[in-house]
């Protein structure tokens, strides 16, 4: 009998890729990232590694898969939708993956895929809390969904998130190295659960200076997440993604973050360029690194070394040169003690 292959990391580093911005490269950065996870390392290891798309558009489940699983188990395939659906809360969260058959994964890759009714099972999530949150002296007949106690709300949804965070902890300790979280272009709940969920965030931008206003919004969203869901949440750094005139944009960008971040390393050394070879890749529903294309191993080079860039800053549990959010709190809301916010949502430290 063979041994059964167990991760090589004690619990799962779970990481997010985001922006609000649509079209940056979130899928296409999550999936190269996760195939790039998935090589053999230098030391021999080989990680384990699970993919979940939080996004409605299940672009990502697409590239990993989603027609055959669909065509393979028809209305019994399960979804992002039934991992969040509280009444499944004691399945084993290993039992949403699927693992991803293709040569190039070596059943190493699986996927929990997306799913189209996203929102609208968010949507019922937050009515179901809302309605556990009345005003005092109200009741669900007085139409607690537009006058709810938003204190009790929020506490609500950090314990929820906080939920679904501890059970793929504990429930994929031993199974996964590592997690990458795909996000919508949004800021709203589905974005805000995965930052819940997550170790690290990755916000990935396209080049210009127009684009850091979406950094700065999403600084906003990480210190927000940060203090009230999920005290473990650090920043691995930001990535520009989809670089076609190196020399100019690429400097713009890192002058606007060196004055903002006053010397802060935020933004990452590897830059992602454009790249036919990349997009050609993705629209087949592949990662670069499964492109037969005698260029390809360029762009497999970049994304490899990106991954060391990470693994040098972040995504282990030794101390790394990744960014506390505290450091977007206190550009947003000026320096303020955040624990007593932390205790008042309920959220408690591991
Ligand atoms: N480095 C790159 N070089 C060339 N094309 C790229 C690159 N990164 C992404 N693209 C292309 O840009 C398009 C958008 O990418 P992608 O779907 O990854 O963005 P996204 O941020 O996930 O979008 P959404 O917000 O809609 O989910 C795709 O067609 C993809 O092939
Ligand atoms: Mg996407």
């Amino acid at each position: 009998m063979s041994k059964p292959e167990l991760a090589v990391l004690k619990y799962p580093v779970i990481l997010t890729v985001i922006m609000n911005k649509g079209g940056v490269g979130k899928t296409t950065t999550c999936a190269n990232i996760a195939a790039a996870l998935s090589e053999t390392r230098p030391t021999g290891n080989r990680f384990r590694i699970g993919v979940i798309d939080l996004d409605p558009q299940t672009n990502l489940s697409c590239v990993l898969g989603l027609d055959e699983l669909q065509e393979k188990h028809g209305d019994d395939l399960v979804t992002i939708a039934e991992f969040l659906d509280v009444d499944n809360e004691d399945i084993p969260v290993d039992e949403f993956f699927y693992r991803v058959d293709r040569p190039f994964f070596d059943n190493r890759l699986s996927l929990l895929p997306g799913h189209i009714d996203l929102e609208s099972l968010k949507d019922d999530l937050e009515y179901e809390m809302k309605s556990k949150s009345p005003l005092r002296g109200k009741s669900k007949e007085d139409g607690f969904a537009n006058s709810y106690d938003v204190g009790a709300f929020e506490q609500k949804k950090a314990q929820l998130f906080l939920g679904y965070r501890e059970r793929l902890r504990q429930d994929l300790a031993g199974k996964f190295d590592y997690i990458v979280i795909d996000t919508p272009p949004s800021r709203g709940f589905l974005t805000q659960l995965a930052l819940g969920l997550s170790d690290y965030v990755l916000p990935v931008m396209i080049p210009g200076t127009k684009e850091f206003d979406g950094l700065i919004m999403m600084e906003q969203l990480i210190a927000d997440c940060w203090a009230s869901y999920n005290p473990n949440l650090s920043v691995a750094g930001v990535l520009i993604n989809n670089l076609f005139e190196r020399e100019v944009l690429s400097k713009d960008i890192r002058e606007m973050a060196k004055e903002r971040y006053s010397g802060k390393e935020l933004m990452l050394k590897t830059e992602i360029p454009r790249s036919v070879r990349i997009a050609e890749a993705i629209s087949n529903d592949r990662t670069v690194f499964e492109s037969e294309h005698r260029d390809a191993e360029v762009y497999r080079n970049i994304y490899r070394k990106l991954l060391s860039e990470l693994y040098s800053r972040a995504l282990t549990n030794k101390v790394n040169t990744t960014v506390s959010p505290q450091f977007f709190y206190d550009l947003h809301y000026g320096a303020e003690e955040v624990g007593e916010e932390q205790e008042m949502m309920g959220v408690v430290n591991e």
